[in-house]
């Protein structure tokens, strides 16, 4: 149960002309601990009641009555509360240490599934900081959902069909050096592509011959389908080396190419519907219902289909084979227009599931305020950035840490930790700037000082033998209260994050959870020999267990020791 319910309900009892919504909205936290841990004013009553609010606060103050609440005060028109603090932090501490890693699971997607569309990197080119971020956002929001009780998949919809295919084969053809490519595949691939298109602006045959290649590629002709392939697995191989650091894991990698052959079929069922129309030799899906959506282009003029064409056939896929009661697509905000066209189209179609599809869309990682894509006019590859994060993380351990058992190990969690951390540690939205130096600080709201947070709470529980065992005695200082009230919380942010998709709501509450638990720490002295020993140390062991859980549920390792 919420804090909050225990006073409402009170009040509720006490004054039953008020809803127990509306006791809740009046609630309060007041400004200082000194006027306990919620206030109800009493202006709105005096009205209906004819009284002062003062003299209401005085009747309400005498009457309240809850076996968690400590006591009630008058002060002016305010009732103030005072729970039973030791009381409830043993049944909160209590509960932690008994359910475990449990610790806030939900059943409110029991029985749904969730097809979690994320990363999607194209094949020959290089891996880049926006798909990063749809990893590292959608491989959370699946564990949140996950952790909620929704059975999930999750789906790498690589960008591996389209005409740059046919493009990048024509320049390969033109330009290519096998060896080349096979030593350094993606940026040769890369530079490759890059030139096309330098010399495609002077040569218009250039693109006749892209054309001409993807058109080869979609009729399986041999040579176009072989080069394709061995492109897409050098790509793979690369792509599956970040997936290895960052440690995630897809159910589905099928791509754009998976539905090459399905595109007929989406083609005709829009046909039937009497949706297609002509528009300067292309085919187009008009969507005027929704003045601000541009038709959505189902084929080209020379008969080539289109990313939202693609994008059509996969979602009748995936409502096919899973049965999908949500669709998320965490891709960032600037194909927004995209996906209202393919929900808008499907709707228009019918398909009155497609409303059950959602752009989950993030900002720009930003490096010195300006998009991330090139380094010294070089390809930022992100398998070198993770890389230096983590000797960055290994040089830090080593200066405070020397000892340290592991060592490489650690510097790999607290690495890779800190690249999640920053990323999500905002609303997805909003744009990141991406500061190695920053990220990897131990201080400060960093993926580092929360795996640092937990390490320093097991060493507390391994200084004090500390073993699960009976509380007998609270704990009676403000510090250890507030660090309660928010690990009591955890679940009610679990649902916010679930509800919203933003592990941002997990992140900032982990944060507040270990500044509380270090205040804590600053002023108490918890191995010392006294009566409240054990409860001290059960309430650390229930603050680690909550960190640990909920670094996992961003993607984010805690490393036992640090
Ligand atoms: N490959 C695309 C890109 O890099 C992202 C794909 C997003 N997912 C989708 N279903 N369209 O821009």
């Amino acid at each position: 149960m919420k804090l909050i319910n225990i006073a409402a309900e009170a009040l509720h009892e006490a004054i039953p002309e008020l809803s127990l919504a509306q006791v809740i909205s009046l609630l309060e936290k007041p400004k200082h601990d000194q006027h306990g841990d919620l206030a109800f004013p009493c202006f709105g009553l005096a009205k209906q009641k004819r009284k002062a609010p003062q003299l209401i606060a005085n009747e309400l103050a005498e009457t309240l009555k809850s076996p968690l609440i400590e006591k009630t005060e008058a002060v002016g028109p305010y009732v103030n509360f005072f729970f039973k603090k030791d009381t409830i932090q043993q049944i909160v501490v209590q509960r932690i240490l008994q359910e475990q890693n449990e610790y806030g699971s939900l059943e409110i997607g029991k029985g749904e599934k969730v097809v979690l569309d994320l990363s999607s990197p194209n094949i020959a080119k290089p891996f880049s900081m926006g798909h990063l971020r749809s990893t590292v956002i959608g491989n959370s929001i699946a564990n949140i959902l996950e952790k909620c009780g929704y059975q999930t998949v999750r789906i790498n919809y690589l960008g591996d069909w389209g005409t740059q295919f046919g493009k990048l084969i024509a320049a390969y053809l033109k330009w290519g050096e096998e060896e080349k490519v096979r030593s350094n595949p993606i940026p040769e691939l890369l530079k490759l592509y890059v030139k096309f298109h330098d010399e495609a602006s002077d040569d218009q045959t250039l693109n006749e011959e892209g054309r001409y290649w993807f058109k080869k590629l979609e009729d399986a002709n041999e040579q176009a389908l072989s080069l394709w392939k061995w492109f897409r697995e050098e790509s793979l191989k690369e792509f599956d080396k970040i997936y290895k650091l960052l440690d995630v894991q897809f159910d589905s990698t099928n791509g754009e190419a998976f539905y090459n052959d399905k595109m007929k079929a989406v083609v005709s069922l829009l046909e039937e519907k009497g949706l297609l129309v002509e528009s300067d030799g292309a085919t187009v899906v008009k969507l005027e219902e929704t003045p601000s959506l541009p038709p959505c282009l189902i084929k080209k003029s020379d008969g080539a289909t289109l990313y939202a064409t693609r994008d059509l056939a996969a979602a009748l896929y995936r409502k096919q084979v899973y049965d999908f009661s949500k669709a998320l697509y965490i891709v960032g905000q600037e194909q927004s227009i995209h996906f209202q066209q393919v929900k808008a189209v499907l709707k228009k179609a019918g398909f009155t599931w497609a409303e059950e599809m959602h752009h989950v869309p993030f900002g720009l990682l930003l490096k010195d305020g300006k998009k991330m894509s090139t380094r010294k006019g070089k390809v930022v590859l992100l398998e070198e950035v993770i890389t230096e994060a983590i000797q960055l993380a290994e040089e830090n351990i080593q200066s405070k840490n020397p000892d340290l058992p592991d060592k490489g190990e650690v510097a790999h969690q607290v690495g890779v930790g800190a690249i999640i951390f920053h990323d999500l540690k905002n609303h997805r939205v909003n744009s990141v700037e991406f500061s190695l130096e920053d990220m990897l600080k131990f201080e400060g709201e960093t993926g580092p000082y929360v795996q640092y947070t937990y390490a320093r709470a097991n060493s507390i529980l391994k200084k004090g033998k500390w073993t699960a065992g009976e509380i007998k005695k609270g704990i009676k200082d403000s510090y250890s209260w507030e660090l309660t009230k928010l690990l009591h919380e955890f679940p009610v942010m679990i649902e916010k994050a679930c509800a919203e998709f933003d592990p941002s709501v997990l992140a900032k509450h982990i944060v507040d959870t270990c500044q509380s638990f270090n205040s804590w720490y600053g002023q108490v002295k918890f191995l010392t020999e006294d009566d409240e020993k054990t409860a001290r140390l059960s309430l650390v062991a229930a603050t680690a267990i909550t960190i640990k859980e909920s670094l996992r549920l961003l993607g984010i390792q805690a490393p036992e020791e640090m």
